[in-house]
């Protein structure tokens, strides 16, 4: 049995992880971090102050990250010297804490870094890097909805969308919502919409003169996430030390 902590065990997407790994017959769930103490699915949550000596006790093959920015930075010094593999799903980094986590991680462990474990957003962002290929020349709109609890604006995955678009077509300026009169250039329009408990949506609109394509994905529950994640604690256990993305768990590269 692989046996897993999460991080960040009381939240929303850290809850959903330690119910499914709960209920997984290959992995085992030996305990819960966040910023206060309690329990979760019959083990122990310890406040993030003790994350040495809880990982050096509990020994677990490897860590679920779904917490806040800051937290995973030192989240991921902590197992990196714990020899613990790590599976992040946090996003909002910026490029100085995304920089501070690779170095705590390069030649110490292996971990998977996704912006999104979903399965289906893996391949939808496959497939806009393809259409971007076929139609360099179409207006760019990417466009995300999330519940009204999200900090993080645009969405990692949306951020991820943007790299994609700016890897095939040549870095673009983005704009982000529009007012005012302004004529359309060659910019990418990038629209955030936060409210009620909207899981995730995302859509990449690609308009030409006469026509449209929109390419798009909706979680319908966070579970699909946890799904993805528990699949990559499964597949980074034992691998060499390095980042890893959920497009080498899936073999999408
Ligand atoms: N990669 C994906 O597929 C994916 C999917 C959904 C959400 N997310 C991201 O996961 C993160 C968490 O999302 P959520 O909706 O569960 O948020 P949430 O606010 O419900 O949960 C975050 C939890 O982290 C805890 N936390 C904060 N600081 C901490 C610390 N120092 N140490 C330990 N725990 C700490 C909070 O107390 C809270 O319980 C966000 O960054 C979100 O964007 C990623």
């Amino acid at each position: 049995m692989i046996k897993v902590v999460v991080c960040g065990a009381l939240g929303r997407m850290g809850s959903t992880v330690g119910r499914l790994v709960n209920e997984s017959s290959d992995l085992e769930l030996v305990g819960g971090i966040d910023l206060k103490e309690g329990s979760f699915y019959g083990v122990e949550v310890v406040d993030s102050t003790r994350i040495g000596t809880f990982l050096a006790g509990k020994k677990p093959d490897v860590l679920i990250d779904f917490s806040a920015p800051a937290a995973t930075v030192a989240t991921a010094r902590a197992a990196a010297a714990a020899g613990t593999a790590l599976v992040i799903g946090t996003t909002g980094f910026t490029p100085e804490q995304r920089a501070g986590m690779a170095k705590s991680i390069e030649g110490a462990v292996p971990a998977v870094i996704s912006s999104n474990f979903s399965i289906g957003v893996n391949i939808f962002w496959k497939l806009v890097r393809e259409a971007a290929r076929m139609i360099p020349g179409y207006d760019i709109e990417v466009i995300e909805a999330h519940h009204r609890y999200k900090k993080d604006a645009p969405s990692g995955t949306a951020k991820t969308l943007l790299q994609i678009l700016d890897e095939e077509l040549g870095v673009r300026e983005k704009i982000y919502g529009r007012e005012g009169m302004k004529e359309r250039g060659r910019e990418i329009g990038v629209h955030v919409i936060r409210g009620g408990d909207i899981v995730g949506d995302h859509a990449v609109m690609f308009s030409g003169n006469f026509e449209t394509i929109q390419l798009s994905h909706r979680a319908y529950d966070r579970a699909v996430f946890a799904h993805g994640a528990l699949k990559a604690a499964n597949w980074v256990v034992g691998k060499k030390p390095g980042i890893y993305s959920m497009y080498d768990v899936l073999s999408l590269k």
